[in-house]
């Protein structure tokens, strides 16, 4: 088996999805060097500390500006020498300048099938919108806010009955299947980006990224090539 990649997740609050992380790094070849978080008080932080994983906490209010801020985020996130960014639950807008430093080696999820969605009260606006169909998409992180190549999403159905908790939580239980997918395929080699597009085995993925299937649990090349 190859060496595992060094991963730091970085977070603002409860930290579920970095712990399906904790919880398959084993499974997934990963080594969590390191969990930042902007927010003393995140939860994440606790997941963290009980999994032995060192934490930081970069506190966005003691900056004078983005770049400041990011620029000791950038540092913090350096200390332990990542092969991958994860952005996880991060609710900062990043400067040009970070997301330069980390290109194709940083992801992000987020709640909507992107490009629909881009930006906050995603579960809201789908509900307004009458969306039959919802979800969460794994995407590459560049410049572009929310905007950077799709790598998988999972589509949720939206029923009469949702309202934004039960489509939240909808959305989050596919979230926990496709980011360690998304993060199982990277360490593996499989996935990379390229002059801005999602390349999954050499294959430019579609627009959407891959798509989950409605039953499927996590299942990826690994398994395939196997
Ligand atoms: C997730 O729903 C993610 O899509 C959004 O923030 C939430 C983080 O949840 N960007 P958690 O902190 O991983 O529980």
């Amino acid at each position: 088996m190859k060496k595992p990649i060094n991963v730091v997740v970085v977070i603002s609050g409860s930290g579920s999805n970095l712990q399906t992380l904790i919880d398959q790094a084993a499974a997934i070849n990963i080594n969590i060097t390191g969990v930042i978080s902007n927010i003393a008080s995140a939860y994440g932080l606790t997941r963290a500390a009980q999994a032995n994983i060192p934490t930081q906490v970069v506190d966005h209010t003691q900056f004078s500006d983005r770049t400041a801020f990011d620029t000791a985020l950038m540092v913090a996130i350096d200390s332990y020498q990542p092969d991958l960014v994860v952005l996880a639950g991060f609710m900062r807008i990043l400067t040009p300048a970070l997301t330069k430093h980390y290109t194709g080696r940083m992801l992000n999820i987020h709640p909507s099938l992107l490009p629909k969605y881009r930006g906050l009260h995603t579960h809201k606006r789908a509900l307004e919108a009458g969306d039959k169909e919802h979800g969460a998409t794994v995407h590459f992180v560049t410049e572009e806010l929310d905007g950077g190549p799709n790598v998988i999403q999972a589509i949720v159905p939206v029923a009469d009955s949702d309202t934004e908790a039960s489509l939240m939580e909808k959305v989050q239980e596919k979230e926990h299947k496709i980011y360690p997918q998304a993060v199982a395929w990277f360490a593996e080699g499989n996935l990379k980006m390229e002059h801005n597009k999602a390349f999954l085995m050499g294959e430019m993925l579609p627009p959407t990224g891959k798509r989950l299937p409605n039953d499927s649990s996590l299942a990826g090349t690994k398994q395939a090539n196997n």
